[in-house]
């Protein structure tokens, strides 16, 4: 049986078959058994069934992070924890991040605990991720996480930053433009992309360059966070925009 456990909430593969749920929760030690049949829609909502138990909020800790959340109202990527943590120590010393897809603070909760940030702008649209994200923050003890509940693409061009964050797939190019205008000069956009594996080196470094205008564009990284679906790629470039 394949399963992740997120806090104490136990996640089962949508494939596993009927178990005994209550023995199940006491060999694992958690309250609640849910399905997550998928993820809907741009507020990345989370289709479910509650299998045992009832309380579906929970604090799931990683990378020295305490995230609180409600899975049955937010998602929670395992996949992602490499990358979250691997963002957070790339922020140098009185940095203003901006998170565009801030979510209940994937990203800006790390680069909140990690780094010596100056300021980290966590944009939101989902109001019950952007509550967490406002707890989150709390939970911490982070006092330069300023969360913002709207629309990146409207919220965006309020700010500048130095490091910009666009933790959110399939239609990220479309946000491209709005991000580099609010770079400072020699700032580092991370962008996130899922791309066919014959274009991973191709599309999304293009579609930055497409987006800078005049700005020189130096590829620094690209790193494949993991597989989205058959043939297609999770990947995120990192690029300094000069
Ligand atoms: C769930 S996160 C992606 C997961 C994350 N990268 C991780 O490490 O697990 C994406 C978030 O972007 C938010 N979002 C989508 N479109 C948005 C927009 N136009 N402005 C602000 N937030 C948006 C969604 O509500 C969602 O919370």
């Amino acid at each position: 049986m394949k399963y992740k456990k997120i806090g104490d909430i136990l996640i089962l593969d949508n494939n596993s078959s009927q178990e005994d749920y209550e023995s199940l929760s006491k060999k694992h030690n958690v309250k609640t058994i849910m399905k997550i049949d998928h993820i809907e829609g741009t507020k990345r909502e989370p289709v479910f069934k509650i299998l045992y138990g009832n309380d579906t909020q929970t604090i799931n800790k990683e990378n020295g992070c305490l995230f609180k959340l409600d899975l049955a109202k937010v998602m929670w990527s395992k996949g992602n924890n490499n990358e979250r943590l691997r963002i957070a120590k790339l922020v140098e010393d009185d940095e203003t991040v901006l998170d565009m897809f801030a979510g209940i603070g994937y990203f800006s909760i790390p680069i909140g605990v990690h780094s010596n940030a100056e300021k980290i702008i966590s944009i939101e649209i989902n109001p019950n991720s952007y509550n967490f994200l406002c707890e989150n923050a709390k939970l911490n003890k982070l006092d330069n996480l300023i969360p913002v509940l709207g629309d990146c693409m409207v919220e965006t061009p309020k700010f500048k930053a130095d490091r910009i964050v666009m933790g959110y797939v399939k239609t990220t190019h479309h946000y491209l433009n709005v991000a580099i205008n609010s770079l400072n000069k020699g700032g580092i956009i991370h962008y996130h992309e899922t791309v066919p594996e014959k274009l991973i080196d191709i599309r999304p470094i293009e579609r930055i360059k497409n987006e800078s205008g005049n700005r020189d564009v130096e590829l620094l990284n690209l790193t494949k966070i993991k597989k989205y679906s058959p043939g297609v790629w999770h990947v995120v470039v990192d690029a300094r925009i000069n």
